[in-house]
């Protein structure tokens, strides 16, 4: 395993043992509820924000190590950001974790969250670490309804 591999390796691990944002979020502005049905892992997903800013993200649920290392990752990484940021975010997420991405340009485009690039060579994980990011955007736009992976 290369030392990259092993130290994004070590970064998941270290997120599902230690969960960042993890808790409700009494004043949310947002929230919603995901759930993985070929699993029955569910996330459920706080926002808080300030203008167009996003002021706080937390999270709750139970979930694999990759599920639950995202949703800490994600709720650290959308803090601070703009709206639109957030959604660049997702897109470059997306990308990474479907089609892949050259090493560097992830770290430079997505920082910490380039951890789960080795996600995209396996089809169910790669709804792991999406489900936060799906059930984000459902809290962003009040669904009620749980989103689900499939
Ligand atoms: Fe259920 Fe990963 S195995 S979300």
């Amino acid at each position: 395993m290369s030392e990259l591999n092993e130290l994004y390796q070590q970064t998941i691990l270290d997120h599902n043992r230690n969960p960042r944002n993890y808790g409700v979020l009494e004043d949310a502005d947002g929230e919603a509820d995901g759930h993985n049905p070929l699993c029955g892992d569910k996330v459920r997903i706080y926002i808080a924000l300030e203008g167009d800013t996003i002021r706080s993200a937390r999270f709750e649920g139970v979930g694999c190590a990759i599920s639950t290392a995202s949703a800490s990752l994600m709720t650290e990484a959308l803090e601070g950001k703009t709206l639109d940021e957030a959604e660049e975010l997702f897109a470059g997420f997306q990308e990474l974790v479907t089609t892949g991405q050259d090493a560097m340009d992830a770290i430079e485009s997505l920082g910490k969250l380039a951890v789960f690039a080795g996600v995209r060579a396996y089809p169910m994980r790669v709804k792991c670490a999406t489900l936060a990011w799906h059930t984000f955007k459902a809290a962003l736009n009040q669904e009620t309804a749980t989103v689900t992976t499939e």
